[in-house]
């Protein structure tokens, strides 16, 4: 089993390059589904999430091949409706092949992904609406089995803003006949991507930024080629590292507009940062606590809290964090307290007394950003941490011992 050592506390310099947004990349590696044109994609992620979705593609049918940093698909041999257990009980993300496929062959059977370490994380809110296109949807022995004699424009308001709802009804409406609008749809910036890659095949879609999303229905798309934006939760995350270790780092490659809110907040919170048009130079400050609840876009990001807190934990004076995403998403705490730092949860807040002097233990990664928690509190750990369970960090951080090697980080993976 692989595990990631690492010594502290360090101090680190230098540059770190931010990889193409996995959380794009993932419904954008759905969409292709919508045509029998070539897709050409740019500098996917090594991630072992966008792997499951390439393998979801290739069990579907689609073919696939390398050139040079693309990545071409070629859906026009698709040859099966069908999204297995095997592979989406792994990722959840795969429910965003319901709405291509529907569109696309008029019918869908895409197991149920079931809950997950942060939370249950219903889809009832993707389903219901598309029920209002036109879908008959069937629950049956795990799975979502979809039909339809052909989707139809609608208006869709949704309960509440989920990402994947919003980027799974705007895929089902690119060939649905007439308009749908998307009301109090979610406003991630990856929602904003997929919609610009849907317009770069010949979709229709206007309202991209806004919570209101409008799509003209087409009757085809045509071949193109795309790089999808660079991945403001890696940003994020190395912006702290850099913040929570004194450094002078540079992150770039990224669009720090997408991080307003986490940058005010740092801001606020005392950070000295450059912010430019494709990067953020972090140095060294003398921090305090924070209040911060996480929120849709463009508020606080949940994928960002448990780094947050990370940094709550070592800078002086106190700190409270409420979760309002998802219902059990403070994994990462009990593995922190390991390290020495002082929290306690009541229900979605956590309360962090802060200044606390960590000293390096065994933990274990619980999900992909608590893991990243993790790294973090590592990095500033007097003496050795042994991170157990780094696969949770594979799926969404690419090459990360190395690029934080190249920072002067003393870490290594190793294997026991
Ligand atoms: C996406 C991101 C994830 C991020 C999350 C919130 C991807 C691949 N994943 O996940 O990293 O943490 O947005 O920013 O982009 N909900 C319902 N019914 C639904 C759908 C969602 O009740 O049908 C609830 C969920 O349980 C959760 C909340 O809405 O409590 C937010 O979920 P959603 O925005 O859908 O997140 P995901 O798309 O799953």
């Amino acid at each position: 089993m692989q595990k990631l050592k690492i010594k502290g506390p360090v101090s680190l310099n230098g540059e770190v390059e931010i990889s193409r947004a996995k959380n794009a990349y993932l419904p954008i590696l759905a969409a292709i589904l919508l045509t029998d044109k070539k897709v050409r994609l740019k500098n996917l992620p090594n991630l072992r999430d966008i792997k499951t979705m390439i393998q979801l593609l290739k069990n579907l049918g689609v073919q696939i091949e390398e050139d040079g940093d693309y990545t071409v698909f070629d859906a026009s041999t698709l040859n099966s409706h069908e999204a297995t257990y095997e592979l989406v009980k792994t990722m959840r993300a795969s429910i965003f092949v319901l709405g291509p496929l529907l569109t696309r062959l008029n019918k869908a059977k895409v197991s149920l992904p079931g809950g997950c370490a942060i939370g249950t994380r219903p889809i009832d809110i993707h389903l219901s609406n598309l029920e209002k296109m036109g879908a008959k949807i069937d629950l049956r022995a795990g799975y979502v089995e979809a039909n339809t004699d052909g989707l139809q424009g609608a208006k869709l308001p949704l309960k509440f803003p989920s990402v994947g709802a919003t980027e799974n009804l705007m895929m089902a409406a690119v060939y649905a006949k007439g308009t749908t609008v998307i009301e109090n749809a979610a406003m991630e910036p990856e929602i904003d991507d997929l919609a610009n890659f849907l317009n770069s095949m010949g979709a229709k879609i206007s309202g991209i930024g806004t919570n209101k999303i409008t799509v003209e229905g087409v009757d085809e798309l045509c071949e193109t080629d795309y790089e999808a934006i660079g991945d403001r939760i890696e940003a994020a995350t190395y912006v702290i590292a850099g913040l929570m270790t004194n450094s002078e780092i540079k992150v770039t490659r990224f669009n720090p507009e997408h991080l307003e809110f986490v940058l005010d907040k740092l801001i606020d919170m005392g950070a000295k940062l450059e912010i430019g048009k494709d990067y953020v130079k972090t140095f060294p400050s003398k921090l305090k606590g924070a209040k911060i609840e996480t929120a849709p876009f463009p508020g606080f990001p949940t994928d960002v809290q448990a780094q947050m807190v990370a940094l709550c934990a070592v800078v002086e004076g106190n700190s409270i964090i409420a979760e309002n995403i998802f219902e059990n998403r403070f994994m990462h705490v009990p593995e922190l307290m390991r390290l020495g730092s002082k929290m306690d949860q009541q229900g979605s807040s956590l309360f962090i007394e802060g200044g606390a002097k960590l000293v390096g233990a065994p933990v274990m990664c619980t999900d992909l950003r608590a893991s990243a928690a993790l790294v973090l509190a590592a990095l500033v750990s007097e003496g050795e941490t042994i991170i157990d369970r780094i696969y949770h960090l594979e799926r969404g951080y690419e090459n990360l011992s190395l690029k934080f090697q190249k920072l002067g980080a003393k870490i290594e993976v190793i294997n026991e």
